[in-house]
């Protein structure tokens, strides 16, 4: 079947809204001084509540229809039952033969995603072409998917990469999807493909070096494959892509600001953090630490953004003095200074920290804040932060001495992990050790060969150097394993609208169909590995049916329902 062309009409565009990281506001939740999470981006239809039409036009229930799954709570004691895991799904291209697309947007609440059901993304691009049906499960941990009531230290024993994967494995195994023949659909009797980006990019080259016979292809987009404990290279991408004038100003405001703060120059220390709006904050780190927060910005762009958004804004405030532009080196020092300084007085503390002080919402040793205490469901930052502390790192530090730095040299990973034991307590008696060795040597890191695993990377991404595109490390690019790169950002490539405006994202879409196609075109069912579980004898539930017009009750669908 051939790729179709109006793939690249711009017709899409007005019925979905990508969410760029809004502004987050300080909610008890939020921290501005905490490692950012990768991410995937959130795509959300303007109308998931509308009736969806399959192609012999069959109405289907809106792609906001909830699922359950019963998925097990320790992969490694299935005696202590299961919890609810929440899916979507739609089956709208699916016909006879097709391939399962799965898809886990991750590390964040999964609502709001109901793009990534369709062609507004690439799994439904590949829905498209190759009659399949898609899915997005939210991960657990994470939303409404918990295995445990709270996000304690004890209830986060079943955080891990292992039981991600693990979970996985389960329901693809298990499922009995709300479609026609919804039981007959497992991996053995149809093509998987897991769909991943950002943490679930990695988790899809992960789970296939884990688990190798489940999923029969994969496609991992700005895939964090490697776990770095000290990821200053996640500055690295930003530093290369950004102005230049703007990249020179602020190594020199940084370069002079961890000069003064090593320094013992009392009043030169307080200039700086009165400069800043900071004057009462109280650690140094936390001060300096803070300006990433304008680099972090960097991460919610899009191909689709142009230089329309706030890390752009930023650049504005530096270079552009009394409508005059700065040239290739900047203005330098004190025309940085002064002018970084004002853009944080005058608007950009209070975006990020609202109404809060800077010390309540920048720094980072008050154990009695909630955002340490709270360990109520649906945060994602403390689940993510779980596997940080445990299990990945991607700690976005100062650059090693001799290296260009955009961020203050002050940080570095004790900074960080001194958050880890704040927020943990009791969880590392013996000090943080993240097991960043281990995780690679389990799930091979940039050393993964595996078949039919896509790969796609953005040069401008700021993950881009914990993936396979990751400077020096040539991982090779081979027609089992391939690597699509191409001029985009974090997981450009997943979506429509970005192939849409950037002919090298489309590229690598174009190639990772293609590849797609010719891996499907050979796929045969296996018989069933042994020790693999039946299929669940019930179909998944639908929590709610949110949309207003009538639709079948999604049992009507299910043939063999109670069989199994
Ligand atoms: C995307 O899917 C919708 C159905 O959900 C279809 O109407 C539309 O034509 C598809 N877009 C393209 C570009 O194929
Ligand atoms: C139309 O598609 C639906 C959903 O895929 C399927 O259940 C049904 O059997 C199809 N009907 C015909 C007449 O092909
Ligand atoms: C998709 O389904 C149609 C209709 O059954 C069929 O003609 C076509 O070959 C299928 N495409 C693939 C890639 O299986
Ligand atoms: C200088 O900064 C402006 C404003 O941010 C930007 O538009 C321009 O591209 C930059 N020029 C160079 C040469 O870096
Ligand atoms: C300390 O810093 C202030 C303000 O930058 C400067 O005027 C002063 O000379 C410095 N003092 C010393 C001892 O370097
Ligand atoms: C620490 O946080 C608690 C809870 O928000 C607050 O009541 C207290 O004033 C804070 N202490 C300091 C020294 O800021």
């Amino acid at each position: 079947m051939k790729i179709r062309r109006q793939l690249l009409s711009a017709s899409l565009v007005p019925v979905l809204l990508i969410h760029l990281a809004a502004a987050v506001l300080p909610d008890g939740r939020f921290h501005g001084n905490i490692v950012r999470p990768p991410g995937v981006p959130r795509v959300t239809l303007a109308d998931p509540d509308a009736p969806v039409v399959s192609r012999n036009g069959t109405q289907l229930p809106p792609y906001s229809t909830t699922y359950l799954f019963d998925q097990l709570i320790d992969h490694n004691n299935p005696s202590l039952g299961t919890f609810k895991q929440r899916f979507w799904h739609t089956y709208e291209f699916y016909e006879p033969g097709g391939p399962i697309i799965l898809f886990s947007p991750g590390e964040q609440n999964a609502d709001g995603f109901s793009g990534y059901l369709t062609n507004a993304t690439f799994n439904g691009q590949l829905a498209q072409q190759q009659n399949g049906s898609t899915i997005v499960l939210e991960h657990r941990f994470y939303g409404l998917s918990n295995p445990r009531p709270d996000l304690s230290v004890d209830s986060l024993k079943f955080h891990t990469l292992q039981q991600a994967i693990d979970d996985l494995v389960y329901f693809a195994n298990t499922v009995n999807l709300p479609m026609p023949n919804g039981d007959q659909l497992t991996p053995d009797k149809a093509p998987w493909v897991l769909v991943g980006g950002s943490y679930t990019g990695a988790l899809t080259s992960w789970t296939m070096v884990n688990k190798p016979d489940v999923f029969f292809a994969g496609y991992g987009s700005s895939g964090v494959v490697e776990a770095i404990l000290d990821f200053w290279e996640y500055f690295e991408p930003i530093r290369l892509n950004m102005p230049k004038n703007c990249s020179a100003d602020v190594h020199a405001v940084i370069s002079h600001v961890d000069e003064v703060f090593t320094s013992d120059n009392a009043t030169a220390i307080q200039a700086i953090k009165d400069n800043f709006g900071m004057g009462d904050m109280t650690h140094l780190d936390d001060v300096a630490g803070a300006l990433r927060n304008n680099l972090w910005d960097w991460q919610s762009l899009q191909v689709t953004t142009g230089p329309g958004g706030q890390f752009f804004k930023f650049c504005d405030a530096l270079e552009v003095k009394s409508g005059q532009v700065a040239p290739a080196s900047g203005w330098g020092l004190d025309h940085a200074l002064a002018a970084w300084g004002a853009y944080w007085r005058s608007t950009y503390l209070a975006r990020i920290c609202g109404k809060s002080t800077a010390e309540d919402c920048l720094g980072t040793y008050n154990v009695s804040q909630s955002f340490w205490t709270d360990t109520s469901i649906d945060n994602a930052g403390r689940s993510w932060f779980w596997i940080v502390c445990n299990e990945v790192g991607y700690l976005q530090e100062g650059a090693p001495v001799g290296h260009s730095s955009l961020v203050t040299r002050l940080v570095q990973p004790d900074y960080d992990l001194r958050q880890c034991q704040q927020m943990f307590p009791g969880a590392f008696p013996n000090g943080v050790n993240v097991q960043v060795d281990r995780t690679n040597e389990l799930y091979k890191g940039w050393d993964v060969r595996i078949n039919r695993l896509f790969f796609a990377n953005g040069i401008r991404d700021p993950w881009k150097d914990a993936t396979v595109s990751a400077a020096g490390i040539n991982v090779p690019s081979t027609a089992e394993q391939p690597i699509g790169l191409g001029d985009g950002f974090h997981c450009s490539d997943l979506l429509t609208s970005a192939g849409n405006v950037d002919a090298t994202v489309r590229a690598v879409q174009v190639k990772a169909l293609a590849s797609m196609k010719s891996w499907l075109a050979t796929w045969k069912p296996t018989p069933i590995p042994r020790g693999t579980p039946a299929p669940q004898s019930e179909p998944a539930v639908i929590e709610q049916t949110v949309h207003q017009h009538e639709v079948k009750p999604i049992n009507a669908f299910v043939k063999g329902a109670g069989s199994g």
